[in-house]
C-alpha cells in the first residue's frame, strides 16, 4: 500500500523524464510489484543476494534512483535506462561485465540465478 502511494507520487516525475529518455515506460503506471509476503523460496533468495549485492546502488521497488537507476518493474519495461531490451542475457551482462558507471558485481553462478527470478518480480 505504502508502495503504491509512493509510486503515484513519482509519476509526474517519470512523465518528466520521458523526454530526456531516462524513462521508457511513458506515463502510465507501472506494473505493481509482487508482494514479500508471495514470493516463492528462490524469489526470496533472489531478494537477499539483491540485498547484499545491488540495493546500495538500486531501489528495487521505485524507478528513482540512488547510485544507478531505480529497478521497478525492469524486466517489464521495453527498454532498460541504456536502450538495451531487459532480457536475463542483457541484465547478466551487465551484472557480471558492468556498464559505463556500473562496475562488475562478483557474484557465483546460484546467486546470479536466484537474482534474476527475483527481477521478474520486481
Ligand atoms: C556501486 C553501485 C552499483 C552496484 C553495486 C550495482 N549497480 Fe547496477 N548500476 C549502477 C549504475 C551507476 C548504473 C548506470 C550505468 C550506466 O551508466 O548505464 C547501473 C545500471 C544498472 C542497470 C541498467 C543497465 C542498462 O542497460 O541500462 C541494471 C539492470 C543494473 N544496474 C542492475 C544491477 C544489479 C542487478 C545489481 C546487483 C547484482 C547492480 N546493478 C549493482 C550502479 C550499481
Amino acid at each position: 500500500m505504502a508502495r503504491n502511494s509512493r509510486s503515484s507520487r513519482w509519476l509526474p516525475v517519470t512523465c518528466l523524464l520521458v523526454g530526456s529518455g531516462l524513462m521508457l515506460a511513458g506515463c502510465k503506471p507501472l506494473p505493481p510489484s509482487k508482494p514479500a509476503s508471495e514470493f516463492t523460496p528462490q524469489e526470496a533468495r533472489g531478494a537477499a543476494v539483491f540485498q547484499a549485492k545491488c540495493a546500495r546502488c538500486h531501489y528495487p521497488t521505485t524507478t528513482r534512483g540512488k547510485h544507478g537507476p531505480g529497478l521497478q518493474a525492469l524486466t517489464k519495461l521495453q527498454a532498460m535506462p541504456s536502450g538495451a531490451p531487459p532480457t536475463d542475457a542483457r541484465i547478466t551482462q551487465t551484472i557480471l561485465y558492468g556498464h559505463e558507471m556500473m562496475q562488475p558485481v562478483p557474484i557465483d553462478d546460484a546467486q546470479l540465478h536466484d537474482l534474476l527470478v527475483y527481477l521478474h518480480t520486481l
